[in-house]
């Protein structure tokens, strides 16, 4: 079975038979919290309620076939105290209990955050009645306790016309679920120490960045005015997929990778100002001084073939490797551009990007000139839907309310929204454990945003698995089994 053909398996599979059972009864137990005096009232409503849970058993199917899973539901738990919107500031838990007939006990297991969020877009949970998404359904059926927050996002807005979910609201909010299920520690099921997080495209944007800003002290005052729980947020392990993430240098980053392919509309882009963009990003490239082993520093003159050899290649071999003979055969026939040698595909970087073809966006692929992308929504404030955050953007402002510079809280947020700031300034208490994941045709941003984002982990010697998926499209996951044994594996865990 090939990735493609295992992931539909995998999607079909998932639709389950949710049993409902019955409330258990709800008896009070002691709370083993040790709130502050000025915490009190957060105590109170931060507690954990062990009892208060649904039991649903539901079919999951994974690679090892159809696991049929007893599972405990809570539903929607506001994760503060003064909420600004409970249908996005809450989160879901579920633990398995059995897994085909065989009970499991999941106190001291890893907990999955996984959150669904994309495009930087409002997400919740407050209507779920099981757990949801299938990287959380694969967790219970390993036996891992999984939890699912929503967040707010960039389109909320107020009946004032303010903006409430614009940066940083999406980290803010993630964290103070971090922290709520820190704070609940010995309560809530599972090993607080051993909290993963997982999510996609704009989702794994922010995974990373809860894995790399993890005990940043710079959202304290967010996370005070929600009333956050009185606890850590730092992230012991960090799945992102697709990250769309360094947006300050990804409209650069974007010109150097798919500068010279067309857009759908079968024309190139500006070629001038693609080149300024990318002269923008050799200078930000050459800044972040990685090296990888046998490329010294990595610069936009070794890029290509760093990813080339690093990522596309082996990606290639791999996906040729799984199809039969005759697939295989087929497939080369068609791509004459990748020499095969019975066992590894090479090809250029030139003919790779024409295998890829259209590019998705178009320039710049960020922070348009016009203000219509969502990232310039992201950086909304108060009543202004969108702005600029680059001074390339604002230079080339054709709305007519860009102004003369970029406004003063910028930078900050930027720093807030971007995990290459807490991994460049190599914050101690980022996860030190990384699995990263882009598909090959996904130009939705730069590869070296994945190619950056790994390797400045790897100097920094953490522990990275980073991999891409042949001919992967935006969003892709063709190894989600993998990462859940991954998990396992970093954390320890054998059940
Ligand atoms: C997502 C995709 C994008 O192209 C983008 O700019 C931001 C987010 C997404 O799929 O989440």
């Amino acid at each position: 079975m090939t990735h493609a053909m295992k992931r539909r398996a995998l999607i079909k599979g998932l639709a389950a038979a949710v049993v409902a059972v019955p409330a258990a009864g709800i008896t009070s137990s002691a709370h083993a919290l040790s709130a502050t005096p000025s915490a009190a009232a957060s105590a109170a409503t931060l507690a954990f309620d062990p009892d208060a849970y649904s039991e649903i058993t539901t079919t999951i199917s994974t690679d090892d076939g159809d696991k049929e899973v007893t599972y405990h539901f809570w539903s929607a738990i506001t994760y503060v105290t003064d909420p600004v919107d409970e249908t996005y500031q809450s989160l879901t838990v579920s633990v398995p209990v059995s897994i085909d007939g065989t009970a499991v006990d999941a106190t001291d297991a890893p907990i999955l955050v996984s959150n669904s969020i994309g495009g930087y877009l409002p997400s919740s949970v407050s209507t779920n009645t099981g757990v949801s998404s299938s990287r959380a359904k694969l967790a219970i059926a390993a036996g891992y306790v999984a939890v699912e927050p929503g967040a707010r996002g960039r389109t909320l807005v107020d009946s004032d016309g303010d903006y409430y979910g614009t940066a940083p609201a999406a980290i803010v909010d993630l964290k103070a679920a971090i922290r709520y299920v820190r704070y609940n520690a010995g309560t809530i099921p599972g090993d607080t120490d051993r909290i993963v997080t997982a999510g996609t495209s704009a989702g794994g944007a922010l995974s990373a960045l809860l894995g790399a800003s993890g005990g940043s002290s710079l959202y304290d005052d967010y996370l005070s005015e929600l009333g956050a729980a009185d606890a850590d947020d730092v992230i012991y392990a960090t799945g992102a997929w697709c990250p769309i993430t360094d947006l300050e240098n990804a409209d650069g980053a974007y010109e150097w990778n798919w500068g010279t392919n067309e857009t759908s509309g079968g024309s190139e882009v500006d070629q001038t100002e693609s080149a300024e963009l990318t002269a923008l990003f050799e200078t930000y490239q050459s800044s972040l001084g990685l090296t990888a082993d046998d490329y010294g520093t990595i610069t936009t003159d070794n890029f290509a073939d760093y990813l080339l050899a690093t990522y596309l290649e082996p990606a290639a071999t791999s996906y040729l490797t799984d199809l039969s003979d005759s697939e295989r055969t087929s497939y080369l026939s068609s791509n004459t551009f990748i020499t095969w040698d019975g066992s590894s595909a090479t090809f250029t970087w030139a003919d790779y990007l024409d295998h890829v073809g259209t590019r998705t966006k178009s320039l710049p692929a960020f922070d348009a000139f016009d203000l219509s992308a969502g990232e310039n929504n992201l950086f909304g404030l108060d009543t202004t839907e969108a702005r600029h955050f680059t001074d390339y953007g604002l230079e080339h402002d054709t709305s007519g309310s860009g102004g003369t510079s970029l406004d003063s809280d910028i930078p900050a947020k930027l720093e807030m929204m971007n995990p290459m700031y807490f991994i460049g300034e190599g914050n101690d208490d980022r996860a030190k454990y990384w699995w990263i994941r882009t598909g090959t045709s996904d130009s939705d941003t730069a590869l070296t945003v994945v190619g950056n984002l790994a390797l400045s982990l790897e100097n920094l010697g953490d522990t990275v698995d980073a991999a891409m998926y042949w001919d992967g499209a935006h969003g892709a996951d063709e190894d989600p089994a993998d990462f859940i044994t991954w998990i396992g594996e970093v954390t320890g865990y054998t059940g």
